[in-house]
């Protein structure tokens, strides 16, 4: 399959139509959003959604979220909608966050991975929107990696990952938030979420009150049986092997210089990805800067990008300094943690 790579320009250009349209017809579609970009079909026509499983060599166990442009496309999708799923709406749409509620029968089983719930979000981003609106219908997106590998940040990510496997890829630039959306189940009480993400569980609370962490998020290790089940597998990860390095700053560092250098002696290609301060501070060798410790919005939209440049330049192992799980930090050291399938080193310890 010949993939069209499309540079976006304007909603009514030729292409974008194109494009738009063949996502309605069942095609797949490579989009940006505010998170990271989505591999988009159809959700309505299960032939379409099944082919996302396909190029993508994903468990089809794992259900996907349905994207949707405006209120209107949400109301034939589910049933029950609670009054505090209905604030959270009005307070985050559209944004990083993803609503889980009680599927109707229009949805099909293969969209929710054969759940009875469904996974519905508004995506930030104007050519999202665009896309969705002029294809008229909601639009099954997972992100548009190759399953294991980190999530895309660019489309040049999508390209390198999917390229020949789907029909269209759409180029808007790199995404603003970098991790995915926060999924929060809304079927039950209190609400769960089940993976942190751009809406930070402060930011859920001061909305509806109480909101409860999902144990695989506070877990390190994949947990057998989460409830979302994307969170089951190893994932966001780049081929070399990832351990988190945490504690205070002098111990970090005094940790990672001695890695560096017995990695060197064995032979062993090891990278750092550290906050910028702390490379300087250090001096640290092989280190490349994730932005500043102060800023998890920063690390989160440069982290993806960081793991699939160390496979470029052939790393067997990356090091990667803890940020304080607070605010989107919490969503940014769970895909850590996840990429290192549990390795976590205390340093000075
Ligand atoms: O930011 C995002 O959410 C991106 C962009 C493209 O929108 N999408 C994304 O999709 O990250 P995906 O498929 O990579 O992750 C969806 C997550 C998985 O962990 C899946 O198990 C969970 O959502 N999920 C989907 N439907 C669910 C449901 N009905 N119940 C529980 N978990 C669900
Ligand atoms: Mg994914």
């Amino acid at each position: 399959m010949q993939t069209k790579y499309i540079v976006f320009t304007s909603e009514n250009s030729p292409e974008f139509i194109e494009a738009a349209m063949a996502l309605r017809e069942g095609r797949l579609v490579a989009f940006p959003t505010e998170t990271v970009y989505g591999l988009g079909a159809n959700a309505l026509d299960s032939d379409a959604v099944r082919s996302i499983y396909t190029a993508k060599g994903r468990p089809s166990d794992n259900p996907l979220i349905v994207h949707i442009a405006d209120l209107e496309m949400l109301k034939p999708l589910v049933t029950g909608i609670k009054p505090d799923a209905l604030k959270l709406i009005s307070a985050y749409w559209p944004g990083p966050l993803t609503i889980i509620l009680k599927k109707t029968g229009i949805v099909p089983d293969v969209t929710t991975g054969g759940l009875d719930t469904v996974a519905v979000r508004m995506p930030d981003n104007f050519i999202a929107l665009e896309l969705i609106k002029r294809a008229g219908v909601p639009v099954a997106a997972p992100s548009a990696n190759r399953s294991g590998k980190p999530s895309p940040t660019m489309a040049k990510h999508v390209l390198e990952d999917l390229n020949g496997r789907i029909s269209y890829i759409i180029d808007g630039g790199p995404c603003k938030v970098g991790v995915e959306s926060t999924v929060v189940d809304m079927t039950d009480e209190p609400a769960v979420i089940l993976r942190p993400g751009g809406i930070t569980p402060e930011m859920i609370e001061r909305v509806i009150g109480r909101v409860e962490l999902d144990k695989s998020i506070l877990e390190r290790k994949a947990v057998e049986r989460p409830r979302a089940p994307g969170m089951k597998y190893r994932h966001y990860a780049p081929k070399a092997e990832v351990f988190v390095v945490s504690g205070n700053c002098d111990d970090v560092a005094g940790w990672l210089k001695n890695a560096i250098s017995e990695d060197e002696k064995s032979g062993i290609k090891s990278v750092i990805l550290a906050a910028g301060e702390h490379i300087q501070e250090y001096g640290l060798n092989n280190a490349v800067s994730y932005g500043s410790i102060n800023n998890a919005s920063e690390v989160a939209s440069n982290i993806f990008r960081l793991f699939r440049e160390c496979d470029r330049m052939g790393a067997d192992k990356i090091y990667v300094e803890a940020i304080p799980k607070e605010g989107i930090g919490l969503a940014v050291m769970n895909r850590i943690e996840k990429a290192a399938g549990g390795k976590v080193i205390q340093a000075g310890k």
